[in-house]
């Protein structure tokens, strides 16, 4: 078997060291809030560049509290991209704003040259998703927000590592993480992260996770309950040390990817961008019945996504997005985690070719 990713691989790697992280949560008793916290806190926003970070519950809520600190809500216009993970379209919903897609571009992010015919009076942000781990045109799209004096917050759920013009994704305002297990950088549950150079919005956004307040037992606006706990930011802490590492290896499967597969449209990385191969994912027409075949052989595969945004029971919005259709039939992601053997990925290319050219 060679799974499209594998935790317990990774797990075997750092045992000792996320053990005892672990237990040394366990016997200082604090939960919520603490010192693993506030050092993840500090450590994310030095890898990442940022001034300051505010750990929570989930990528989601990353998003759902963004919008909420940037005062987004009913009557309002949130742009972002068709073919994205349900997710960052249920934060819009979430804080009560309309959710307005835009097709991407060939190469899976939102498409620069369809924003601006999106924009109306009620535009208040663009959420750009670096989907898969490649960053978007962040220069063009920064351009229109300031144009249009619209905010950005960046969906970075895919793309820890990821670099712009040599800077990490999530520069542009607010940049917002997901710890989700088989994410870049994952916990061993849930959890999130917001970032911000923005002294203001990081206190908003520190009451907001913890019912809107700033002292304890006296709220002073709606806020949630939304705190990445103590025993994730233990492990995130450990694994936030290996990240670097691990996305060369996820650099290093991709080249050998690309080496070997030909007859498909493999990822493209931009030339001044840094693309952090959260997913390997390829076009090949013949994709449900490569899929089946690499099955049969043992071989996992994923589609992100199967489904577009706009095509979705729980959002059913109107309009075309063509590029975002046809990717949904034709995409498919490839085994992709640091620990992949280099034989594993020779096997999974030697299958694929074997599939093109006996045209299976
Ligand atoms: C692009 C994108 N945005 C948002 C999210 C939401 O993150 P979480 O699952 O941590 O809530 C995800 C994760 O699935 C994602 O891939």
């Amino acid at each position: 078997m060679i799974p499209v990713f594998d935790l317990k691989r990774q797990y075997a790697t750092i045992k000792n060291e996320i053990d005892s992280a672990v237990f040394s949560v366990l016997e200082n008793g604090v939960f919520v809030l603490g010192e693993n916290v506030a050092a993840f806190e500090k450590e994310f926003a030095a890898y990442n560049g940022n001034k300051h970070c505010i750990g929570v519950a989930s990528g989601t809520d990353a998003l759902i509290l963004s919008l909420r600190a940037l005062d987004i809500g009913p009557g309002d216009e949130v742009i972002t991209v068709a073919n994205t993970a349900s997710p960052t379209v249920m934060a819009i919903m979430s804080v009560g704003a309309t959710p307005i897609l835009a097709d991407c571009d060939s190469h899976y992010n939102i498409d620069t040259a369809l924003i601006e015919q999106k924009i109306t009076r009620k535009t208040k942000a663009i959420i750009p998703v670096h989907l898969y781990g490649q960053p978007c045109d962040m220069k063009e799209i920064r351009s229109i927000a300031n144009k249009h004096s619209l905010k950005i917050i960046e969906d970075c759920a895919q793309a820890h590592g990821a670099e712009y013009s040599g800077k990490k994704v999530g520069f542009s305002g607010i940049g917002c993480f997901s710890f989700y297990p088989t994410k870049n950088l994952g916990a061993y549950g849930d959890g999130g992260a917001i970032v911000t150079d923005d002294d203001e919005l990081a206190e908003k956004l520190r009451m907001l996770r913890f019912y809107g307040q700033k002292k304890t037992y006296d709220s002073l606006f709606f806020g949630y309950n939304s705190r990445l706990d103590e025993i994730q930011a233990a492990i995130l802490r450990v694994k936030l040390k290996h990240l670097e590492s691990w996305i060369k290896a996820r650099r290093h499967i991709a080249k050998l990817y690309n080496e070997l597969l030909s007859g498909v449209i493999i990822p493209e990385e931009k030339t001044g961008r840094k693309h952090a191969y959260h997913l390997y994912v390829i076009r090949i027409k013949q994709r449900d019945a490569l899929m089946a075949y690499l099955k049969e052989r043992g071989i996992g595969t994923g589609i992100h996504y199967p489904v577009p945004i706009h095509m979705q029971k729980a959002f059913s919005l109107p309009g075309n997005y063509p590029k975002a259709e046809r990717n949904a039939k034709d995409i498919l992601s490839l085994p992709m985690f640091p620990e992949l053997r280099e034989e594993e990925v020779r096997k999974v290319a030697e299958d694929v070719m074997y599939f093109l050219n006996n045209k299976i």
